[in-house]
């Protein structure tokens, strides 16, 4: 579970999150969405202790992020919204081993989770792949083929459908809804757009830094997102 405790954050003089709170349990699949700058990025970069609270703080499976900022990383992925910026190799293979080679792996056991990981997506036919031929739904299946391999139990999707054709949005949060079912992954999908919520079970609702809405999807109402800024 990821516990939001009392959290406050500001980069500069203003705080840009007052006193959020929120759990995430596992195998969740939950929808973040808010009006543009409203603090969405900012919380779920808490999460993978890429920020870390200036109040308050971000437990995840029992680890503070103030305290275990390296094994509280490893159980958050994140597939940022410029997810280009992810790929640091050119060839999609040796992209998705780089994590595992990091962590000491064998080459033997990197490219073995790196196949699984390929098959996972759908993606084997591109394993040799230059990325730069790649198209934009595709290079976003390899940052997350990145991400996946590291095998982390949550994983950020940062306005994972920007950006991206009609038929690569409803594919990627189809291969999200799959990761959540099948891998029993708890997904944490950023959006502000509506259609994104599709397979969403629980929905947070922010604006201006804070949380005015977090149950199950069902329960969210037009006054809910108007209040938002959001088109209901
Ligand atoms: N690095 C930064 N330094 C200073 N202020 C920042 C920084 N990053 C974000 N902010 C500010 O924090 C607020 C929240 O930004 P954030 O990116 O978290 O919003 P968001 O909900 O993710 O928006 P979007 O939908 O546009 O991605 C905004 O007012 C933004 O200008
Ligand atoms: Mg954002």
């Amino acid at each position: 579970m990821i516990q939001v405790k009392n959290l406050w954050f500001k980069y500069e003089n203003d705080f840009i999150l007052k006193n959020v709170n929120l759990e995430i349990k596992e195998n969740n699949f939950i929808a973040i969405i808010g009006a543009n700058g409203s603090g969405k990025t900012t919380l779920a970069k808490h999460f993978n202790s890429l920020l870390t609270p200036t109040k308050g703080n971000i437990i995840i499976d029992g680890l503070n992020t103030k305290k275990n900022e390296v094994n509280a990383r490893k159980k958050v992925g994140f597939v940022f919204q410029n997810f280009e910026d992810q790929i640091i190799h050119s060839i999609v293979e040796e992209d998705i081993a780089f994590g595992l080679e990091n962590l000491g792996l064998s080459d033997n056991q990197a490219s073995k989770i790196v196949r699984e990981t390929l098959d996972k997506l759908r993606i084997n036919h591109i394993a040799k792949s230059n990325v730069n031929m790649l198209s934009m739904g595709q290079k976003q299946l390899v940052a997350l083929a990145g991400v996946l391999a590291m095998k982390p139990k949550y994983i950020v999707f940062d306005e994972p459908t920007t950006n991206l054709d009609v038929r690569n949005k409803s594919n990627i949060l189809n291969v999200i809804k799959d990761l959540n079912k099948n891998e029993e992954i708890t997904a944490i999908l950023i959006t502000n757009v509506l259609d994104d919520l599709m397979y969403a079970e629980n929905a947070v609702v922010m604006k201006n830094g804070q949380i005015i809405f977090d149950d199950v999807k069902s329960k969210l109402n037009k006054k809910i997102l108007k209040k938002a800024g959001l088109n209901g």
